[in-house]
């Protein structure tokens, strides 16, 4: 689908149908949100594909009531990372080196400089900047999935907290900070075929 098309197509539904999108489907669009860009490339953030009925049942009670985690074919819940620090730079660096060949001293310049700015934020300020680097990713996931004619709902209604205890997250050093429902629009959605609610171009973007 081109560009503009797939995004008026696609809205964040509310009532999923019960059928099943393809593995591949899926694999194709996890594989998009990894390619998403993050600030100085860190991906401070994990996905989980959370496929089992049970925990989707355990996650319900957290969801502000909202059952399409239940209905949806796919589920995806957006982990940012809450103990960033050198570790996570240094993680950065191994990736580079093996991806592309860098001088001794550009490879020490980039990662003190990022050891800098990390060692500078509060570790609110560090949680913050990784749940930040998420909503791109998210938004990515959502472009690709509109491009590919599947449906999505991005969510923030749910209770990090429980998210966190239902999926074991808070061991892991993460926290839930957004969650993708994917799959089929039900036929009865009321929320399908609704007009855009957006800014006008002439109100949204200033060219000066
Ligand atoms: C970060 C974020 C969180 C959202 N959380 C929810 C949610 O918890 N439940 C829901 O039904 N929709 C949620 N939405 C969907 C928005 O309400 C929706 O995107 C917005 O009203 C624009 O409508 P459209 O996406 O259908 O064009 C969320 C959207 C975003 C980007």
């Amino acid at each position: 689908m081109q560009v503009l098309s797939a995004l008026q197509w696609r809205y964040a539904v509310r009532r999923f149908s019960e059928e099943r999108l393809p593995a591949g489907d899926i694999e194709t669009l996890v594989d998009a949100t990894r390619l998403s860009a993050s600030a100085y490339g860190l991906q401070p953030y994990r996905l989980i594909q959370v496929d089992s009925r049970e925990v989707r049942k355990s996650l319900l009670p957290h969801a502000m009531g909202q059952d399409k985690i239940l209905h949806c074919s796919h589920l995806l819940v957006f982990a940012a990372e809450t103990d960033l620090g050198e570790h996570t730079v240094d993680r950065y660096m191994a990736l580079l080196g093996s991806a592309r060949a860098l001088s001794q001293e550009a490879h020490a310049g980039m990662s003190n400089h990022m050891k800098t700015v990390i060692a500078g934020m509060t570790p609110a300020q560090r949680t913050g900047w990784a749940r930040e680097q998420v909503f791109i990713a998210l938004g990515t996931l959502l472009t690709a999935a509109a491009s590919m004619g599947i449906d999505s709902c991005p969510m923030t209604g749910f209770a990090s907290h429980g998210f966190d205890q239902v999926l074991g997250l808070i061991e892991q050093g993460l926290t839930a900070t957004a969650v993708c429902a994917l799959g089929r629009r039900h036929p009865d959605d009321d929320h399908a075929g609704l007009a855009k609610v957006r800014l006008a171009a002439s109100d949204f973007a200033q060219v000066v």
